[in-house]
Formats: C-alpha cells, structure tokens, sequence
C-alpha cells in the first residue's frame, strides 16, 4: 500500500513554499521521498526555508522568482533543463490576499490578485506542461483553491474570483492533458493558520465567525493539508483528473 504513496525519485516544484502551506506541501512531499524545489520572492526566506529542509535530510534547492512574471518562470525551467532536473510534480500554491470592498477596488490591485493567484497556474502549470508531454513521462499539477472557489465573502472580490477560476483552470489542464498521462487536481484548504490569515485569527469576532461556521469548530492546521497533497502527487491518483478537493473540515457540505 504504501508503495502508492510513494515519490522517491520524484521532483516536485512548490511554488510559494518558503512559508505557510507551501512549506507544509513541500516538507510533506519530502518526506514521502521526493526531491523539493522550493519558491519564493524573498531570498533570505527561501534560503531557510531550504536549509530547514537539507538539515533533515531531503533533497531541496530553491529559486527566487515572482510566480507571475512568465521571463522568470522561463528562465527558471530553463536552468532546470540545463542542470538535466525533470519536474514530475507543480504545486502551483503561490498566492496573495488583499482586503477591500469592490466599490473601492482600483483595477492594479484586482490584476495583481488575479495574476498572482491565478495567471501564474497557466504560466507555471504550462511551462511544466510542455516538458511533461515532450518527455511523455506524465506528471502530476496541482493548483490550490480555497473556499471561495465556491463561495463568495465581501472584500475580497478578486480572491474569489481567481480561485474560481483555479477549479475551472484546473478541469481546462485535465482536458487537455489527462491523453498526455498529466494528472491536474486541486486542493481547496479552509481556512487555515498561516501568515496570510494572522490578521482574522487575531480578530475574535472573525475566530468566533470560523469557528461558529465550520462543523469540526476550529480552524485547520497546515500539516492536515499533507495527506491530500502526497495523494494528488502520487500513483494513488493515476486516474483522478479534473478534481478539487476539499481540505475544509466539512465547511461546504453544511448550511
Ligand atoms: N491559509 C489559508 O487559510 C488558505 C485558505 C485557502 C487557500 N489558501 C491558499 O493557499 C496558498 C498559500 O497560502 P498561505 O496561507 O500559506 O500564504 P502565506 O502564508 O501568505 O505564504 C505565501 C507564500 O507565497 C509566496 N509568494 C507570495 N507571492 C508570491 C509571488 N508573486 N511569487 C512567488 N511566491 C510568492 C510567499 O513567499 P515570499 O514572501 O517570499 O514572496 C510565501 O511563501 C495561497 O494560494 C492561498 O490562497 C490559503
């Protein structure tokens, strides 16, 4: 069984993993075996995050690039096609949140959430993609949703609107390349402890909301988002194209 899990001599690019559920992703992917290439735009952070990593023994590198400028994730691959470095897996987990009501929403600020949480999928997904179908070696790419892929919540109307996207981008990946071997899934996390959320976990009124809200009363941990993640990334989902899946602790299966 465990075999099915398994991603020794796997390479895996997370991008935006030098912290928060990107760096859960890739110390998960790790430990199932598979070498971790690692992302961000701060440097010292990556550089860490790497050295968190290397001294426990996995294989990781990192790369710092902005997921939403195509030069740099070109320039990336590129290296990576000189250094003779196959990328199997692409968590595309790279992502911003910016909090204001649409009525005073200036379009830099809508572009830049759009280009960030969703464009980069394409730019980065498409990049793997091509290498993926040249090789005929399949591969696995997982874009991360969030619970507004299904559900809106006032202020953060571009959010929600890349993460829609995200599920549809996702179903577009896996119809054009489910012939080619290349699993393309999704994970929609509820809401969980990380950097991006520490202004509403620091807000009882919102903590209250979160946990009032959702069947198993807390909010989630980013090592409950492993399982599905080394699952999406391994022969135990061969013929699962097209999905996404909730890690929500029930929020969108209750009223
Ligand atoms: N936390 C949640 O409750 C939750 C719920 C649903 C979905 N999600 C999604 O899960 C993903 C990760 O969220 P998180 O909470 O872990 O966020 P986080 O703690 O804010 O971490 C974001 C990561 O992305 C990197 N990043 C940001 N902009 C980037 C860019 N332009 N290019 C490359 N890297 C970039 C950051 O690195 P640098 O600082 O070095 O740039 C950091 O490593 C996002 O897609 C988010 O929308 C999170």
């Amino acid at each position: 069984m465990s075999s099915l899990f398994d991603l020794h001599g796997r390479t895996a690019l997370i991008t935006g993993s030098t912290r928060g559920l990107g760096f859960s992703y890739a110390q998960g992917l790790a430990e199932a075996g598979a070498a971790v290439i690692l992302n961000g735009t701060d440097a010292g952070r990556l550089d860490e995050a790497v050295g968190r990593l290397l001294a426990s023994d996995h294989q990781a590198c990192g790369f710092v690039f902005d997921v939403a400028d195509e030069a740099s994730v070109e320039a990336m691959f590129a290296t990576l096609d000189r250094q003779g470095v196959q990328v199997d897996i692409v968590i595309n987990n790279a992502g911003i949140q910016h909090r204001q009501p649409l009525l005073e929403l200036p379009l830099t600020n809508w572009q830049r959430v759009l280009d960030v949480n969703l464009t980069s999928a394409f730019i980065v997904g498409r990049a793997a993609a091509r290498r993926m179908v040249a090789r005929g070696s399949g591969g696995k790419i997982i874009n991360i949703g969030s619970l507004t892929s299904e559900a809106a919540r006032a202020t953060v109307a571009p959010y929600t609107a890349a993460k829609g996207g995200i599920k549809m981008l996702t179903k577009a990946m896996a119809a054009e390349w489910a012939e080619h071997g290349i699993q393309c899934n999704a994970i929609g996390p509820g809401y969980i402890h990380t950097e991006m959320n520490a202004a509403l976990t620091s807000n009882a009124e919102f903590d209250a909301w979160v946990k009032a809200s959702n069947p198993t009363r807390r909010w989630g941990r980013p090592d409950e988002l492993i399982g599905t993640a080394v699952y999406l990334s391994s022969r135990a989902s061969d013929y699962v194209s097209g999905q996404i899946i909730y890690v929500d602790g029930g929020w969108l299966a209750t009223l």
